[in-house]
C-alpha cells in the first residue's frame, strides 16, 4: 500500500482537484480509498455526487489518530493506494499527513501567489523528510500554459526548494474550474500518475 499526501498550507492551490483526479485515475488499475482531511470535505462530497464508487473518509484528525488509523490500513491490505486530501492553513493536518505518506505531492499554482507560501509548506516536507528519509516529494504546477511569464517565475522558485518539479503539468482549463462533482476527465492527472510513480 502506497500513500500519497497532497498537501500546501496555500488554500486553492489545486489539492482537492489533484486528489479527486489521481484517485480515480489510480482507480482505473488499483483498489483506491482517499481520506479527506479538509473539514470542507470537498473530495468526499465530489467522489460521491460523481459516483466514482472510491471509497472516501472524512477524517477528523482532531478525534481520530491518523498514524494509527494508516498503520492498521497497511495491515489489513484492503487498498493499493491511499490519497490524503489536508485542509489549507492546517500545518498540523498537513504535518501529520506526511507523517505518514510515501510520496508528497505540492499544487503550486500560477499566478496566485502561490509561492508566497511555499516557504511553509517546503519546511514541513522538509521536516518530516528528516524524520523519514523515505518521504518522496514532488511539485505539480497547476493552472500551467496561461501566463508563460509567471510560470516561468513559478517554476524558478518551486526548483529552490530543491524538490523535483513535474514535467507533467495541469493547464488552466475551464473544464478543470467546474470539475467539482463531475467525473474527473482529462490526460494531465494522467500524466502525472505516471510520473509520480516511475
Ligand atoms: N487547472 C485548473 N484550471 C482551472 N481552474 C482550476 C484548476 N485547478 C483548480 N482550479 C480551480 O481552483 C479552485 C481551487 O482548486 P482546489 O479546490 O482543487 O484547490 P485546493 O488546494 O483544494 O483548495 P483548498 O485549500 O481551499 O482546499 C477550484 O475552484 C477549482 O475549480
Ligand atoms: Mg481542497
Amino acid at each position: 500500500m502506497k500513500v500519497y499526501g497532497v498537501v500546501n498550507v496555500k488554500g486553492g492551490a489545486g489539492k482537492t482537484h489533484a486528489v479527486v483526479h489521481l484517485a480515480r485515475e489510480a482507480s482505473l488499475t488499483r483498489r483506491v480509498a482517499v481520506l479527506d482531511l479538509d473539514p470542507t470535505r470537498q473530495s468526499v462530497n465530489w467522489i460521491e455526487l460523481a459516483g466514482l464508487g472510491i471509497p472516501a473518509l472524512a477524517f477528523d484528525i482532531k478525534q481520530s489518530d491518523l498514524e494509527a488509523y494508516v498503520t492498521q490500513l497497511r495491515q489489513e491490505d484492503d487498498f493499493d493506494v491511499i490519497l490524503i486530501d489536508t485542509p489549507a492553513n492546517d500545518r498540523d493536518a498537513a504535518l501529520e499527513t506526511l507523517m505518514v505518506s510515501d510520496i508528497a505531492l505540492v499544487p503550486v499554482g500560477v499566478g496566485t501567489s502561490d509561492t508566497g507560501m511555499l516557504g511553509t509548506t517546503e519546511r514541513q516536507v522538509k521536516r518530516a523528510q528528516q524524520l523519514r528519509p523515505e518521504l518522496k516529494a514532488y511539485i505539480l504546477i497547476n493552472r500551467a500554459r496561461f501566463a508563460p511569464a509567471r510560470e516561468r517565475d513559478t517554476v524558478t522558485e518551486a526548483l529552490k526548494t530543491g524538490f523535483p518539479v513535474l514535467d507533467a503539468r495541469i493547464p488552466l482549463r475551464g473544464e478543470y474550474q467546474a470539475a467539482a462533482g463531475k467525473i474527473p476527465a482529462g490526460l494531465h492527472y494522467g500524466e502525472v500518475w505516471k510520473e509520480i510513480n516511475r
